[in-house]
């Protein structure tokens, strides 16, 4: 949320900033700005609107110097207008900060520097900082940042220049990422290694309480009170092209295309078929130390909130482990019991989101053991968990998740043939779920190529404004997920409901205009779904059903059958979400909707 970079070195930083915004622009979009340390002092161009529209200012006024930073806005505080957009200035114009967080106490230090005299010029709670380094600055400004954040109370990532020290940034994070890439005499800072895979895969992840001073020869590392911390470089073995468009119209449509890929990738060497069994080095936990775990917790948001709830089903069902599952903004905030014996695990795509990352100190704070599923490598969740298990999908652009999540369900499924098998699941049991999730990128390819019969269904209901999707045991939650990837990217109100609970008040909703999305595999359900099936056409809902390879009956009920190769229970989420993917990108197309970009949303949320 909210996204930073910063260069210095010895080329024109402008271009590297305009490049780096781009990469970043997935973590917020709805303004934008730099601000170049040029021979006339902080040169600063801000604007309302997407990047491309930064480029076009930023063309005509053509700033440039050789250290500089820049910030792509995700709103918390004031509208997201030209003014408000960062990066924002002191009252002497010399010092421009950006930032990604919440200032929470902006209110009150706002006061007292307005009482001392300083005017201010926007609604952000960013600015305050500014004005607060200046009020600090003495012609040290790592010091004076140092100063100012001991103010501070909230979540920060910043970056901050000043027309006295031309060739110096300062970097400090509480909350928020913030990495420090390492060039050949040029070093940048940002809030992701996307942003900079283009110059280094060196890089240096700050923790909390870190900051960073840059300057063309070199870096230092302290703490914001000014001791010195000498950090790790680490190596990102993510490159350019993961981060590329590869022909595809969208990220998210080269997205859902990678995951027969992705999905080979979250089980490679994971997979022990001769033995029925799996191996997951990095739970830093014993074999005798797994065997006590006897209550599980699973906490995360959005999407992956609901890989956890199918990872429930996972565990319960087959490596008989009792799970609850809780949304990690909950979480947070109850006062959960946890004894020993029970283990937190949370899910995040980025490593990075506020909520579960909060969630997972709590759990820490409470004495259990927190394992992380996670994607970005290096990011904070996957820093400060226990341990746990990386998911290999690669870097996911889009807004809406799609592989991230089909991998999420994979790095579940080999978590619970490990767990299983130390419990009571046999050999032959291992062996068939080994078996079968090993088979399941190749079911997911043949789902794929029916991406244009999807395209055709969504033609026929792209300008309805309202969706139910219905599933049933594991398949309920790919209901969910399939009606928040519909609402994500087309804006269509679309709702998610286990199928039996539709007569609970859903189907009120139900006539001819409603088109409802069914989940109708040969499972233990299937007949029960047959059913509701029923009811809905029985008050002429329109009704398209993913149903597996195979079935006609279904043809009889419903008016669009799209059909998903038959796998084990438990995994059949693995294939029907494929299909709801392809839906809601085809009708979010159709509608002119901004697939990537979809508005008001940020791929990473790193804000409450
Ligand atoms: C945001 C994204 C969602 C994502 C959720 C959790 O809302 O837009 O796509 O599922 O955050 O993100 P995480 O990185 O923790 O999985």
């Amino acid at each position: 949320m909210c996204g930073i970079i910063g260069y210095v070195g010895k080329k024109d930083c402008v271009p590297i900033l305009l490049e780096g915004l781009r990469r970043l622009e997935y973590r917020g979009y709805d303004s934008s700005g730099v601000a170049v340390l040029s021979s006339d002092g902080v040169i600063v161009e801000k604007t309302a609107g997407k990047i491309g529209l930064l480029e076009k200012k930023v063309k005509q006024a053509s700033p440039s110097g050789t250290a500089g930073v820049a910030h792509t806005r995700w709103a918390t505080h004031g509208e997201p207008t030209t003014e408000n957009a960062h990066p924002h200035l002191d009252c002497s114009r010399k010092i421009a900060v950006v930032h990604n967080g919440i200032i929470e106490n902006f209110g009150v230090l706002k006061e007292k520097l307005q009482s001392e005299g300083h005017v201010f010029t926007t609604e952000t709670d960013t600015e305050v900082l500014a004005h607060l380094i200046e009020e600090y600055y003495d012609g040290n400004l790592e010091r004076a940042v140092g100063n100012a954040l001991s103010m501070v109370e909230g979540t920060y990532g910043i970056a901050v220049v000043c027309s006295d020290s031309p060739g110096k940034i300062v970097g400090a994070r509480n909350g928020s990422p913030l990495v420090v890439g390492i060039g050949k005499g040029e070093y940048l800072l940002a809030s992701d290694v996307a942003a900079m895979l283009r110059h280094t895969n060196q890089v240096v992840y700050l923790d909390d309480g870190e900051m960073a001073v840059l300057e063309a020869d070199g870096f230092s590392t302290t703490t914001i009170s000014q001791q010195r911390v000498s950090k790790k470089v680490e190596e990102v073995s993510w490159n350019l092209e993961m981060i590329q468009k590869a022909g595809f119209k969208h990220f998210m449509l080269k997205e859902i295309f990678e995951q027969p890929q992705s999905l080979r990738n979250a089980m490679r060497g994971r997979l022990l078929p001769e033995e029925g069994s799996s191996r997951l080095g990095g739970l830093n936990m014993s074999d005798s130390e797994l065997r006590k775990i006897d209550r599980i917790i699973i906490t995360a948001c959005g999407t992956s909130w609901h890989a956890a709830l199918i990872g429930e089903y996972m565990l319960e069902e087959h490596a008989r482990i009792p799970v609850e599952v809780e949304y990690a903004s909950e979480f947070r905030y109850r006062n959960p019991i946890l004894r020993e014996g029970t283990v937190v695990i949370v899910i995040s795509q980025s490593g990075e989101t506020a909520d579960t990352l909060a969630a997972m100190r709590e759990a820490k704070k409470k004495g259990a053991r927190a394992l992380g599923i996670c994607n970005v490598v290096g990011s904070t969740i996957a820093r400060e968990s226990d341990g746990g298990v990386y998911i290999h999908a690669g870097p996911e652009i889009g807004v809406a998740s799609t592989k991230a999540f089909t991998s999420q369900l994979a790095a579940l499924g080999v978590l619970t043939v490990y767990l299983g098998r130390m419990r009571t699941m046999s050999i032959d049991e291992g062996k068939l779920i080994v078996s079968e999730l090993k088979s399941i990128p190749e079911k997911v390819e043949k789902i794929l190529s029916e991406s244009s019969k999807i395209e055709e269904i969504a033609k026929e209901y792209y300008s309805h404004s309202n969706f139910i999707y219905l599933g049933r045991g594991w398949n309920f939650p790919v209901a969910l997920e399939g009606a928040l990837k519909l609402k994500e990217i087309s804006y269509i109100h679309a709702e998610g409901y286990p199928a039996a609970e539709m007569k609970h008040g859903p189907i009120a909703l139900i006539d001819e205009n409603m088109p409802v999305v069914f989940i109708c595999i040969r499972d233990s359900a299937y007949d029960k779904i047959m059913s509701n099936m029923e009811e809905v056409r029985a008050r002429r809902g329109k009704i398209i059903a993913v149903a597996t390879e195979g079935d006609k009956e279904i043809r009889k009920r419903a008016d669009h059958v799209i059909y998903v190769p038959e796998t084990l229970g438990v995994l059949t989420p693995l294939l029907t979400v494929i299909p709801f993917q392809l839906l809601a990108y085809h009708i979010a197309v159709l509608r002119g909707c901004d697939v990537d970009q979809p508005r008001n949303l940020a791929k990473s949320v790193t804000v409450e």
